[in-house]
């Protein structure tokens, strides 16, 4: 089970302040639960650890097999919520060399940029593989992922034929509404909706991850147990003993003590991409009316060697959350060398991930010696259970943090201002004044 340790952000924060934090917590969680918070029509994901049939999971499950029949390749085509959690879990779970991954296609990425050459090398490569198409959009308009699944699609089309490409591709989009929901129709794609009530970044137990996973080998069930576990503690534990009350309670108390920059930090590599998705879960949420935690991440040691100068002696206005998992496997022993020619006889036959613990333990000491809060999120093992876990605890920590910094945690108007000028610069037809607008203002050199 998931533990949050304040130890060691006492040394800056009381613990007792924090603990008088206790009734403006509860207060934002039961405005949360009742779903009179601010953004309440987007309270789905609430429930959702429970909320699928064993029947849509044995579906999801025998679609997997099917798909593996046919497909050496998976290729997930999204942006933001729509692609993130699923590729945070996949890149924590599976091995980063496909070693052991027989029976399990590759996972590849597109949609989540606009780089061409990147691109094209993806579509070269594929050239040489058997693959399908998870492509995911809830407005089903976005132009990242809109652009690269009609570049996929017209290569399918004419490596398979129309026909047999349908069968290679999954939507996962709207209900009713939007473009990709239109083409799935016409097209006969397999299709799966996105709940109305639940936003991007809240949707990784909603098909938009659960179908991925699944079709990727990855026990979802498992998934979803470990989020119904935190779901069934986040509402009983007392504020004290509640690690989702009192997460967002301490970062908001750390963030009135000036602490205006989280980075969340891991010691595994295999954690990169679920820092990637708590930073949009966080950046999206709390970010607005001028307000808000800047969500950062660092891989652990790696940029020890590149920012571990300004963490620990830069501007103070940083503190780390660290996701610790105490048991992974071992890796291998340092083996003992005669010679010892390389100096480092002093770590013979201990094993990595000592050598890793202690690297953790040093660098959390240091670093709270140099002005910088640790909070520490123990899990015991990277497994399906516990990844459900987290998933659910910084979900709702995320909302109930939003609620006490005073802003609505499940909109994301900001998000809309890059989109408008580029559309404006593409001429989008519909946005012909925008465009008028913006060629006036582009310096000689750029228009
Ligand atoms: O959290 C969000 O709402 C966003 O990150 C969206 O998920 C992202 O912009 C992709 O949108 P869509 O699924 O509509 O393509």
């Amino acid at each position: 089970m998931l533990k949050l340790n304040l130890d060691f952000v006492y040394p800056f924060i009381e613990e007792h302040k924090i603990l008088s934090m206790e009734k403006e917590t509860l207060e934002q969680q039961e405005q949360l639960m009742s779903h009179r918070g601010a953004g309440k029509d987007f309270h789905g994901w609430l429930d959702l650890p429970g909320a699928h049939s064993k029947q849509f999971l044995n579906d999801l499950t025998s679609l997997g097999s099917e798909m593996r029949e046919l497909v050496d390749t998976l290729v997930l085509v999204g942006i933001g919520g729509s692609y993130l959690g699923a590729r945070a879990i996949f890149e924590s779970l599976r091995d980063p060399f496909g070693l052991y991954r027989t029976q399990f296609p590759e996972v590849l990425y597109a949609g989540h940029h606009l780089a061409g050459d990147y691109l094209q090398e993806l579509l070269d490569y594929l050239e040489n593989r058997s693959f399908a198409v998870v492509v995911i959009s809830k407005s089903g308009t976005t132009t990242e992922p809109a652009v690269a699944f009609r570049l996929l699609r017209e290569q399918m089309i004419r490596r398979w034929g129309r026909r047999k490409t349908s069968e290679r591709i999954i939507a996962i989009t709207d209900t009713e509404k939007g473009a990709l929901r239109k083409l799935s129709r016409e097209e006969g794609y397999r299709s799966f909706a996105i709940p109305d009530d639940v936003g991007g970044r809240y949707s990784v137990l909603t098909p938009v991850g659960l179908v991925p996973l699944a079709l990727g080998g990855i026990d979802i069930e498992s998934l979803l147990d470990g989020a119904d576990q935190m779901k069934g503690s986040s509402e009983l534990l007392p504020f004290s003993d509640n690690p989702v009350l009192l997460y967002a309670a301490a970062r908001n108390a750390l963030y009135q003590y000036g602490k205006v920059v989280e980075l969340m930090v891991s010691y595994h590599p295999k954690l990169h991409f679920f820092s990637e998705w708590w930073k949009q879960l966080f950046g999206e949420s709390e970010g607005k009316d001028h307000k808000g935690i800047f969500p950062a991440s660092a891989d652990f040691t790696t940029d020890l060697h590149s920012l571990g100068q300004y963490i620990q002696d830069g501007k103070r206005i940083l503190f780390e959350t660290v996701i610790s998992v105490r048991n992974p496997g071992s890796g291998p022993s340092i083996p003992e060398d005669q010679q010892d020619t390389d100096g480092m006889n002093y770590v013979a036959n201990k094993s990595l991930q000592m050598v890793n613990q202690k690297a953790e333990l040093g660098t959390i000491l240091a670093h709270v010696d140099g002005g910088v809060p640790n909070v520490i999120v123990e899990i015991d093992k990277l497994n399906e259970k516990s990844l459900g876990s987290l998933i659910y605890f910084f979900e709702k920590s995320c909302a109930i943090s939003g609620y006490l910094l005073g802003v609505n945690p499940f909109d994301q108007p900001g998000v809309e201002a890059y989109k408008k000028n580029m559309f404006a610069l593409l001429e989008k037809p519909g946005f012909e004044a925008e465009t008028r607008a913006i060629k006036k203002r582009l310096p000689k050199n750029l228009s």
